[in-house]
């Protein structure tokens, strides 16, 4: 049973799927594991260290994954390495499969067996496996990083024999899994730290971690979750009463972080221009939202604007990349949660049972075809019956049915 870890090829990504830590697992489980020469190095694990833990290096993409059972990545192979996939190979990464049909097309044809790690459900078994909180923390907390890296001033109150140095004001806009990191972390760094969300359950997490909730919280707001835990997207009126209540906030603020995402649908737009226009020069916008249309009107994917009244927008992309080495041993370790549910250990092979659940909601193409019921190809409808004459009988059912 070989897993193999090429290196990742696509833009600046520095996470790889493996870690030392975890090649030692795989191969206490009786695996083999092939890493690509150099995989870890943006991380800042060497090719010594993985083969200190066990780990054999292949000089390329093509001999690393010559005879894998099972293939790791942080993202979706790109269409030049569909090629070099093993066929009935399990290929696990973050998959990104929405708009990105012809590339789950392509998983198929190369038939592998694709699994995408951001559907793993949120259950208690699979918290070990969730790359979504996984990536979403380390990204909170580095939104705070990047916001106070680009505020030219302190964070903290400091009484010093020059003076006292005031400390900032931060407003996190969202409190999901990242948003909770940026408050623990703006708080540790000593900034006077303010919250928003539409679900209620936020309120009191926001005020155990010693910051200050801040929301409209009228009927629509009590009704704002999902069975999922997740937000809806709020009414048009709500919006506006949201945009009155926060935006004499905004103008008092020295780095705002936005985290604001609802499921399926594109970002909300919390931060106006107007709203941009009303902060202090030296102030800083972390749009973390930036990869889903942005929580800010002026956010602008990987670049760190600077608005004409001195307001930085930073917009990188990927922010859990910009801790690659920390993301990658949580990633590493999530895949690792997975893939051992994968393995029959007394037999040391692998043991894959399509009717677990874990299973079922991340697999996206099987045996050369599509099958995740999000992507697989609709029933073809049924042609339109032939019209009725009047010497006919008529149809047992009328209408035109389709399979829907
Ligand atoms: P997310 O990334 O989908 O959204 C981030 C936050 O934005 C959410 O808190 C959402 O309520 C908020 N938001 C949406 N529209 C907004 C608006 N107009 N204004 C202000 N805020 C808005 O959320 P994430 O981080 O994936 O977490 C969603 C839920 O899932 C949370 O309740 C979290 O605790 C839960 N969760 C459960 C897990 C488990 O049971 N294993 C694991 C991780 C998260």
């Amino acid at each position: 049973m070989r897993i193999a870890v090429p290196a990742e090829t696509q833009g600046a990504e520095a996470r790889v799927a493996a870690t030392p830590e975890t090649v030692r697992k795989f191969i206490g489980l009786g695996a083999e594991v092939v890493v690509e020469k150099g995989a870890g190095l943006a991380s800042g694990i060497t090719d010594a260290d993985y083969e200190a833990a066990g780990a054999k290096l292949a000089a390329n993409a093509a001999a690393t994954l010559a005879d894998a059972a099972i293939v790791l990545k942080v993202r979706r192979p790109a269409e030049a390495e569909m090629a070099a996939l093993p066929a009935g190979a399990l290929v696990i990464a973050t998959m990104d499969p929405y708009g990105n049909e012809p590339a789950l097309a392509s998983l198929a044809r190369a038939n592998v067996a694709a699994f995408a790690m951001e559907f793993m459900p949120r259950i208690t078994r699979a918290q070990v496996m969730d790359v979504l909180s996984s990536q979403a923390n380390l990204a909170g907390y580095r939104a705070v990083i990047d916001g106070a890296a680009e505020y030219g001033r302190a964070l903290p109150m400091m009484m010093t024999a020059a003076g006292t140095v005031p400390a900032a004001r931060i407003f996190i806009m969202g409190v999901g899994v990242a948003g909770l990191q940026a408050i623990a972390t703006a708080r540790r760094l000593g900034a006077i730290v303010t919250a928003t969300d539409v679900r209620p359950a936020t309120k009191e997490q926001v005020e155990s971690l010693g910051a200050k909730f801040l929301a409209v919280e009228d009927e629509e707001f009590k009704q704002a979750q999902t069975a999922g835990g997740y937000a809806k997207e709020m009414s048009k009126e709500y919006q506006a009463k949201q945009a009155e209540l926060t935006a004499n906030h905004i103008a008092k603020q020295d780095i705002v972080i936005t985290t604001a995402l609802i499921p399926g649908r594109p970002a909300p737009k919390l931060i106006s221009t107007a709203m941009v226009e009303s902060m202090r020069p030296g102030s800083v916008i972390v749009d973390l939202a930036v990869e889903r249309g942005g929580n800010c009107e002026l956010a602008k994917p990987g670049e760190v604007v600077t608005t004409p009244n001195g307001v930085k927008i930073v917009g990188h992309l990927n922010v859990p990349g910009r801790l690659a080495a920390t993301s990658s041993q949580l990633y590493a370790k999530n895949l690792f949660a997975f893939v051992e549910t994968l393995i029959d250990k007394a037999e040391k092979k692998l043991a894959v049972n399509w009717d677990d659940e874990l299973v079922k909601a991340t697999a996206l193409t099987r045996d050369g075809a599509v099958i995740h019921p999000n992507f697989a190809p609709k029933p073809e409808p049924k042609p339109e019956p032939a019209p009725v004459t009047e010497t006919e009988s008529k149809p047992v059912a009328e209408g035109n049915v389709t399979n829907g």
